[in-house]
């Protein structure tokens, strides 16, 4: 077992403590990323009313960037010589945005609880990059800053296709 797990040591430079912080942080973002991802193709599916053609192609455009993004989390984990999530169940246990299993959501509803999960991504990330900062894992930082500018462009499109008027 011991064994086993020591062959997934992939060799780094950074100190070890310091880079657990670091994958518990991107383990934690990466857990958020998946349960954005697969609510974001929930209201993808279920969204209706008269801006379905608009909201229903915006909501798939966003959810490919958000899963684009799940792969790179996971391999800066792994590639500072950490274990990152293995399961949906893993998912379930290390996430912190909340699942919506609602019957209906209205169109509306959809958009301003997806631009508030964006913006709580947000906040993680900035949590995320201080610690991966003071890790000095400068290239988890840097990328950090790409998923950032990602997550407040969504919101930003969600706030701005939400707008009554
Ligand atoms: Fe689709």
């Amino acid at each position: 077992m011991a064994e086993t797990a020591a062959a997934l040591k992939t060799p780094t430079d950074l100190k070890t403590n310091a880079t657990k912080t670091v994958a518990e942080a991107l383990n934690g973002l990466l857990a958020d990323t998946f349960a954005l991802y697969i609510k974001t193709k929930n209201f993808h599916w279920h969204v209706s009313g008269p801006h379905f053609r608009d909201y229903h192609l915006m909501l798939d455009e966003q959810a490919a960037e958000i899963f684009a993004v799940t792969d790179d989390i996971a391999e800066r984990v792994r590639k500072t010589g950490n274990t990152t999530l293995r399961s949906i169940g893993d998912i379930a246990r290390h996430q912190s945005i909340r699942d919506n299993d609602s019957d209906f959501v209205t169109a509306t509803d959809m958009l301003s609880e997806l631009r508030d999960d964006n913006l709580k991504l947000v906040e993680a990330l900035r949590d995320a990059k201080d610690i991966a900062d003071s890790a000095r894992d400068n290239a988890t930082s840097a990328m950090i800053d790409d998923w950032t500018d990602q997550a407040e462009r969504r919101a930003w499109f969600l706030f701005e296709a939400g707008r009554k008027g």
